[in-house]
């Protein structure tokens, strides 16, 4: 099967780019956007003025590789950034990204991840595997080797695809098996597109407007519906799959999304829902949304899940991505409450508490403990005052702690 795998992304590397945009626009994103990483493995205390060693398995066309070898390298440490994919010629497009770029910092390697340690052996302090362990026969056995390259005080940064937010999916991928079985990759697109024209309005695929993917291109609607091999993961599927490996979920991203509250009005059914255990509560979010068509995580070895995510301390630095603090202090101000839209899925959430007044000292310099002092305010009066805040811009994915 890892033939075929291979087959598909040689004449399809995904996603598909042009190494020239490097010099208008960097594409950044989650898993592994330098400041969410260090919020929720490295408890946002991470100094990576320090010698930081990464691994991208099955990089691609180097999305995921560029961004983070682009950050580590504007803050100034002795960094090595591990590219690793089957794939030569997706290999070839993120060397020619990372060249226009001028990164220094990344080892390319071609080949598979199960043959890590032979080809680029650990430890690694991070790992970033995106969209790669669904496409192996064995999704256990790939992350048993990457855990095993991790280091102890390390965690992984991973994307799987999502059960219910894909409904229609792995139907319409068996019937273009049956179909198209026996055509070279160019037949099997263009009898794929004639199908997708032609099928029934009752077809599940055609009634889920999650999916759009197949609207960018070719190497996206093969990758969406003519893949050689893949899997999707529930939440419950998704804490055995890391539990199987000796690794604890430490978040899922978007938080706000994996949270019941999110989406229950009722008071007896928020109750309910909120004395569920944490994992519990994430499972029955993606029950209820019904939209998470794919899963984004950071798993660290069991033993420290509960000190990987960084909670609010007076020493910390929050830090707002893409919000200049005084538009939402307005729009908190203003409204009462903040909407977001993910994908077709739009969350709205009530302001808590002088969130305003909060928000508006978020400027990415000042401490916790600095905040609380402009407020006039002790510490705990403060954190009681801060944490609905914090729960509400984390939540978003807004807002990461880290060092001053
Ligand atoms: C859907 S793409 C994702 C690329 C990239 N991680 C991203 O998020 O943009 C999957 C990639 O995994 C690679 N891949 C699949 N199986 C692999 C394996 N066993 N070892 C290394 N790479 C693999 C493919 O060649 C392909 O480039």
């Amino acid at each position: 099967m890892t033939d075929s795998v291979k087959e598909q992304y040689e004449a399809y590397p995904y996603p598909a780019r042009d190494p020239a945009e490097e010099r208008k626009r960097l594409i950044t994103g989650s898993p592994s956007f330098l400041p969410e990483l260090n919020h929720y493995v490295f408890g946002g205390r991470r100094d990576f003025r320090q010698p930081f060693r990464a691994l991208v398995a099955g990089g691609g066309t180097g999305d995921g590789l560029i961004h983070l070898a682009q950050y580590l390298q504007a803050s100034g440490g002795h960094h090595e950034v591990v590219y690793l994919d089957l794939s030569a010629a997706s290999r070839k497009v993120a060397e020619a990204r990372a060249e226009v770029r001028g990164l220094k910092n990344i080892r390319f390697f071609t080949g598979s991840l199960l043959d890590l340690a032979a080809l680029a052996p650990g430890p690694y302090d991070y790992i970033d595997c995106c969209g790669v362990l669904h496409h192996l026969p064995d999704p256990d056995a790939g992350l048993a080797v990457l855990k095993q390259a991790l280091s102890p005080d390390g965690g992984m940064g991973l994307m799987v695809y999502g059960s219910y937010g894909r409904a229609g999916v792995y139907p319409l991928q068996a019937a273009l098996r049956q179909l198209t079985a026996d055509l070279p990759a160019g037949g099997k697109l263009a009898l794929a597109k004639t199908l997708l024209a032609d099928l029934p309005e009752t077809n599940e695929f055609r009634r889920n407007p999650f999916l759009g993917d197949h609207k960018l291109g070719d190497a996206e609607f093969y990758d969406l519906l003519l893949h050689a091999q893949d899997r999707a993961y529930t939440v419950p599927e998704l804490v055995d799959f890391a539990t199987g490996a000796d690794l604890g979920i430490a978040a899922f991203i978007e938080p706000c999304r994996y949270d019941p509250l999110s989406y229950l009005k009722d008071e007896a059914l928020r109750e309910r829902a909120a004395r569920l255990p944490r994992l519990e509560q994430a499972a029955l979010a993606e029950r209820l949304s019904g939209t998470l068509k794919t899963h984004v995580i950071y798993v660290v070895p069991s033993t420290r899940v509960d000190q990987a995510v960084a909670q609010p301390a007076p020493d910390l630095v929050p830090w707002l991505n893409g919000i200049p603090p005084q538009s939402l202090a307005e729009t908190l101000q203003k409204r009462g409450e903040l909407a977001v839209n993910f994908q077709n899925e739009r969350l709205v959430f009530s302001a808590p508490p002088r969130a305003p007044e909060i928000a508006a000292l978020i400027d990415g310099r000042r401490t916790l403990g600095d905040m609380a002092a402009a407020l006039g305010l002790g510490w705990e009066d403060f954190l009681g005052l801060y944490r609905p805040v914090h729960r509400l811009l984390t939540g978003i994915n807004k807002l990461y702690l880290r060092q001053a």
